[in-house]
């Protein structure tokens, strides 16, 4: 039975598909890459793409001539992805239970997802499940430092005086490299390694304002709850903020840091752990 903060969760992502994608899923591909990397995905690998959202991940293995198996927990997300990935087999599905056997997949990849689940550990034991013992299995998750592109709008809200509602919270890891690979050791995973990714993502400001507008993630649900009075200060104060970022090309530079961990399945069975070669 889903918890509190995953039925939060469930809120928060309904009917946000279309907002997520014309907003943040943007700035999340910045990871997609070295992401398929550190999963081994390439030409022949079947792939599960856990949390595809509006299926960034799983476009970008079918064009690495992957066989793709993509699931969301939203609805919204599911019609999407299968739109933006034809060719990949999508279906709903809701971490930590998937709805595969045992081993069915070469490759597991999940971009952003981990950090939106209660518990991330069962998460990710059901992640090692469903890869064949030898297989891989990559995510990640934003580093636990100030993200520079979401600090832009939480200093508008402090700005503006919003007052932050206290929502569940899920089971914590701590979100460095450390961190996230100490959490897949401890799902089973080995020949576990970690990495930060950093890049600029650069996006126009009206772009960038149309997720927590659109109601997206954490952000957008604190907005929806504001009076309209509320919410015009936020956006007076993050258009001022934005306009002293803005380049000679009309568009913001948004940091971001990631953090990227993987390794290798293996069947987990009464203490005793078999890897298998590829
Ligand atoms: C930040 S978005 C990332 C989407 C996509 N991976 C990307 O790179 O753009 C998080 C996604 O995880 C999905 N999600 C959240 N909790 C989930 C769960 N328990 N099981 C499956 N999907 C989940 C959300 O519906 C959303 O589409």
């Amino acid at each position: 039975m889903a918890g509190e903060f995953d039925a939060h969760e469930r809120q928060m992502w309904a009917g946000a598909a279309k907002a997520y994608a014309g907003s943040f899923a943007a700035l999340c591909a910045g990871a997609a890459e070295a992401l398929l990397d550190a999963a081994g995905v390439r030409e022949g690998v079947r792939v599960l793409d856990v949390g595809t959202g509006p299926g960034t991940i799983a476009a970008a293995a079918l064009a690495r001539g992957a066989e793709v198996v993509a699931v969301d927990a939203e609805p919204s997300m599911v019609e999407l992805a299968a739109a933006n990935a034809p060719g990949a087999e999508v279906r709903h599905g809701v971490l930590p239970e998937l709805p595969f056997a045992d081993g069915s997949f070469d490759a597991v990849v999940g971009n952003f997802v981990v950090n939106h689940v209660e518990d991330p550990w069962a998460a990710l034991t059901e992640l090692r499940r469903v890869a064949r013992p030898g297989g891989r299995l990559a995510v990640t998750v934003w580093h636990a430092t100030a993200n520079e592109a979401m600090s832009l709008f939480n200093q508008a809200m402090d700005e503006a005086g919003v007052v932050r509602p206290s929502y569940p919270a899920p089971m914590s890891f701590t979100r460095t490299v450390e961190g996230l690979c100490g959490l897949l050791e401890q799902a089973g995973l080995a020949e576990v390694a970690g990495r930060e990714l950093a890049w600029t993502h650069r996006e126009d400001p009206e772009v960038w304002w149309s997720g927590p507008a659109g109601g997206v993630a954490g952000i957008g649900r604190v907005m929806s709850e504001q009076t309209p009075g509320m919410y015009a200060r936020v956006k007076t104060a993050y258009d001022r903020l934005a306009a002293g970022r803005l380049g000679g090309d009309g568009l913001i530079g948004l940091p971001a840091v990631a953090v990227l961990a993987s390794g290798r399945c293996q069947q987990v069975t009464g203490g005793h752990s078999v890897v298998a070669g590829r």
